[in-house]
């Protein structure tokens, strides 16, 4: 049987744990073409979670397109994939798509390419020195098949953030914003997790997706839905697990999405012979999701510079969230040196999302690494 605890990769359908309210939340955002900006650290489900309302919306009769910003390193790549993407809103055969992203597109050259038994659409770039008019197109196709089919539609762009690699003048940003601020039947979704660069795009007044939509910061699954749905994966597959033990699964992981779905993953895999988990369990299966993780963990650490490392042991010997890591007081405990170096090593440690400020305190973004430090150098 297989293992029904999935880590690492998107979870749809029953792997997916109903996150109800922010479904309901997004749909009715999509329903009313409201454009939304979803935010959370790594790993908490923002992919899943999308890709789950998209399949809802789009049984409504709602256009979708999904576009992941991971897999975009140009200008050029990035509007091949969009490209490649609004053909995929047409339905018809090949030849039909064909014509109609030729209408949409004139300025780009489709090819078919074959791949096994399915044909394929992809882009060629007609003339490359002048993409303004394209970029004009490409921001303007949804909208255009949107009225056309009379349907409302849902644009993802995961990981947006990504888009500060490549758009170093900030074209394509400037182009978003002139076309999709004008389109009344398209709900524009900006994904990230990278949240300090997330809110410099939105929050900046200098760019221009300034109060562009609505912010939508993810939590963690809330943990009655969690629980059920550990208890349920558990039964499911012929095996007995209490409340307590599933209690103590989540006060260790505190919830996290990722980190919950892998400790439960370890500990379906450890008792298969026995089809019971029991709260006595829960630490040795821990020990292993630490090894699981520590190769992550140590490429981490070897890129931090000496004076980040230095304070993220001092907040791994310290209880909770911080709030005064400049205080004189917290310096000298740490041996820290100057409260000058330490600011730059924060402010590493913040773009980097490898702290977080909530509430005027500082905190690690993931449980688990900061547990790791504390095993390992503490
Ligand atoms: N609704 C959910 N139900 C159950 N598990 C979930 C859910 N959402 C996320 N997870 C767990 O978290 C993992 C990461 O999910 P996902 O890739 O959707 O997150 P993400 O926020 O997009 O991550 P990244 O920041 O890496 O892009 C999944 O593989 C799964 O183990
Ligand atoms: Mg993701």
């Amino acid at each position: 049987m297989e293992n029904p605890f999935v880590c690492g990769k998107v979870v749809r359908g029953k792997c997916f744990a109903d996150r109800k309210a922010e479904i309901e939340e997004l749909t009715s955002d999509i329903a009313s073409s409201q454009s939304v900006i979803l935010f959370s650290p790594r790993r908490y489900g923002k992919t899943s979670l999308i890709l789950e309302v998209l399949d809802r919306v789009r049984a409504q009769g709602v256009l979708t397109l999904y576009l992941d910003l991971f897999k975009v390193t140009s200008q050029e790549t990035f509007i091949t994939a969009y490209a490649k993407e609004i053909a995929g809103l047409h339905g018809g055969g090949i030849r039909t798509v064909l014509k109609k992203v030729r209408d949409l597109l004139p300025r780009l050259i489709p090819k078919v390419v074959v791949k096994g038994q399915k044909a394929d659409i992809e882009f060629e770039f007609d003339r490359p020195a002048d993409k303004t008019p394209l970029l004009d197109d490409l921001f303007e196709a949804v909208a255009t098949v949107s009225s056309q089919q009379g349907k409302r539609a849902a644009v993802v762009f995961d990981e947006f953030q990504e888009i500060a690699g490549w758009d170093v003048g900030g074209e394509v940003e400037r182009q978003m914003r002139t076309h999709f601020q004008l389109h009344g039947n398209v709900s524009y979704i900006f994904m990230g997790s990278k949240r300090h660069l997330m809110q410099d795009i939105f929050r900046n007044k200098n760019r221009p997706f300034y109060r562009f939509g609505k912010h939508f910061p993810l939590g963690k699954i809330p943990e009655d839905e969690f629980a059920d749905f550990i208890r349920k994966r558990f039964e499911e597959t012929g095996f007995q697990i209490d409340s307590e033990a599933i209690n103590e699964i989540l006060r260790t992981t505190e919830d996290h999405p990722y980190y919950t779905q892998l400790l439960c993953h370890i500990l379906w895999d450890r008792r298969r012979e026995k089809n019971v988990v029991v709260k006595e369990d829960i630490p040795e299966a821990v020990s292993e999701v630490f090894l699981r993780e520590a190769h992550a963990f140590c490429d981490l650490w070897d890129m931090l510079p000496r004076k980040a490392r230095q304070l993220l042991v001092a907040l791994a010997k310290e209880e909770g969230p911080q709030g005064q890591i400049f205080s004189n007081d917290f310096l000298r405990k740490h041996n820290l040196g100057p409260a000058s170096s330490i600011q730059r090593a924060v402010a590493g440690l913040l773009k980097e999302e490898v702290l977080e400020k909530v509430d005027d305190k500082y905190q690690y973004t993931d449980i688990f690494f900061k547990r790791w430090l504390k095993k390992t150098f503490v």
